[in-house]
Formats: structure tokens, sequence, C-alpha cells
């Protein structure tokens, strides 16, 4: 069976993974997360494409994956239509802000973007607003930090709260006796700081993690014969970095989502 592989800058899409194991158990899994070029969020949009494109060239000739999910915000808003044309024959599904479920869903009418400044800054980005979320008031929140701390975080077990706090604070506003209400994660990396987020929050709000509709959207597209096959390999997935040197704190952390690394 043809597995399906996972692009991101870093760990982030360890997040979108974990939902795609649960919904497709017997599929084979490739995780790649290109830390030679993490993270993601500043770089210059053309240079990024080039180099997304180029990397992907290589992984497909070597996995042949059935579909490959670019479960990162900061390349997939400025990469998808390169990949797809650079790639006919292959599938791909990315990962973009969600702003229409935060626009339907919001009570006040005040949602934060929280992501990369990369992701913030895309038109991308403006457009989903402008087609979705044109009811609302949309505050965009570029963080430079938050991926290197939910890195760090999930390496060595530990994140200074206040940092995130620091963070999170300018996607809390409150206008005309409203308060923001939900609060999109933009950024893959992000939900595994979302304790440490509620936690320091200044008031409560719904924490949008598309993961699972990332993972769904990927299960629809597969050929559902394969996706029931339940011949359960705990050696068959595999985790790749492109810098080709991984330490024991990132192996330890692919062993535990279940990724051997060779
Ligand atoms: N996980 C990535 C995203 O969803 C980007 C993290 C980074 O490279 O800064 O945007």
């Amino acid at each position: 069976m043809k597995p399906v592989l996972f692009f991101d800058s870093g760990i982030g899409g360890l997040t979108v993974l974990r939902e795609a194991r649960v919904l497709m158990p017997g599929r084979p899994f490739v995780y790649v997360a290109d830390d030679a070029g993490f993270p993601y969020g500043a770089w210059e949009e053309r240079a990024l494409a080039d180099r997304v494109v180029g990397l992907m060239g290589p992984l497909l000739a070597e996995f042949e994956p059935e579909i490959v999910v670019i479960s990162c915000n900061t390349a997939s808003t400025i990469v998808l239509a390169d990949l797809r044309a650079a790639y006919p024959e292959t599938q791909f599904v990315g990962t973009v802000p969600a702003i229409k479920p935060a626009a339907e869903r919001t009570r006040s009418g005040l949602v934060s973007v929280l992501g990369t400044p990369g992701t913030i800054a895309r038109q991308y980005t403006r457009d989903l607003i402008a087609s979705w979320a044109t009811k609302c008031h949309v505050r965009l929140v570029g963080s430079d930090r938050l991926a290197q701390l939910a890195e760090t975080y999930m390496r060595a077990g530990f994140v200074d709260e206040a940092q995130v706090r620091a963070e999170i604070e300018p996607c809390f506003l409150e206008q005309g006796g409203a308060r923001t209400d939900i609060v999109v994660l933009a950024c893959t990396h992000y939900p595994f700081l979302v304790n440490r987020m509620r936690k320091t929050a200044p008031w409560p709000v719904d924490w949008i993690d598309p993961a699972e509709a990332i993972a769904r959207r990927a299960l629809s597209l597969l050929d559902p014969l394969g996706t029931a096959a339940t011949t359960l390999d705990d050696t068959r997935d595999i985790a790749r970095l492109t810098s080709g040197a991984p330490d024991a704190a990132i192996r330890r952390l692919m062993h535990g989502f279940g990724l051997r690394m060779d």
C-alpha cells in the first residue's frame, strides 16, 4: 500500500498525523520535517516556494505516496499551486487558516488568527478573510517565537509560560463591550501548546485546531479499499529530517509518535 506523506518545517505536522492515525490506522505514513529550513515563518515567499517544490521531487520518487499532506500553514499558503503544477500526478492536501469555521462560530464577532509572520502576511490569508469573514472583525497576529517554543516543549518537556502569554496576548481584544471569543491556531505547531495557552489566556476562548478536518479531507481523497486494510505494523512508519542529523530528543519524540528513523 502506498503511504500518506506528511510535510512540515518541523514537528507541527505531527498534530495532523496523530489525527490521521485515528482515522486510517491501516495506512503507512511517512513524516518529513524540513528542520534544515526551520523556521519557515520569516522566509521570503518565492524562496520558500522554490525550496519546498525542490525538496518534494526526490521525496515523491523515493516514497511514491498516494497523497501528500502539506501539514504546514506557512508553506501551504504559498506553495500549493506550485506543487500541483510541478507534480500534476500527485494529490496535495493543504493546511490553511480555519477562518471560515471561526467566522461561522463566533458570537462576539471578534476573531483572532494566530500564525507565523509568513502566514499572517500572505495574500492567501487575506483572501480567506475577504471570502468568509467580512461580517467579523479579524485580528491577524504573527508570532516569531511560538513555533520554536512548541519545538522546545515537545523535545525538552517544558516551556516558559510567560513567553507563551506574551505571544498570545495580542489575540485578546475588547471592543464596544465585546471580547474576542475565538482564536484560530493557524500553525500546526501550536496545538501542542494549547493547554499552556488556555492557562495563560486573559479569558476563555475557543481555540480552533484544524488537524482533524485536514485528516478527514485527506481520508476523503484516498482509495477506500486501502483505508479499510488493517495490517498494523509498528515498525513500518518512518520519519525523515532534511538535516539528516536527528538528535536523541527528536528520535525519542518521533519514536513516541510511532515513527522509525533510519
Ligand atoms: N508548522 C508550520 C505552520 O503550520 C510552521 C512553523 C515554522 O516553520 O515556523 O505554519
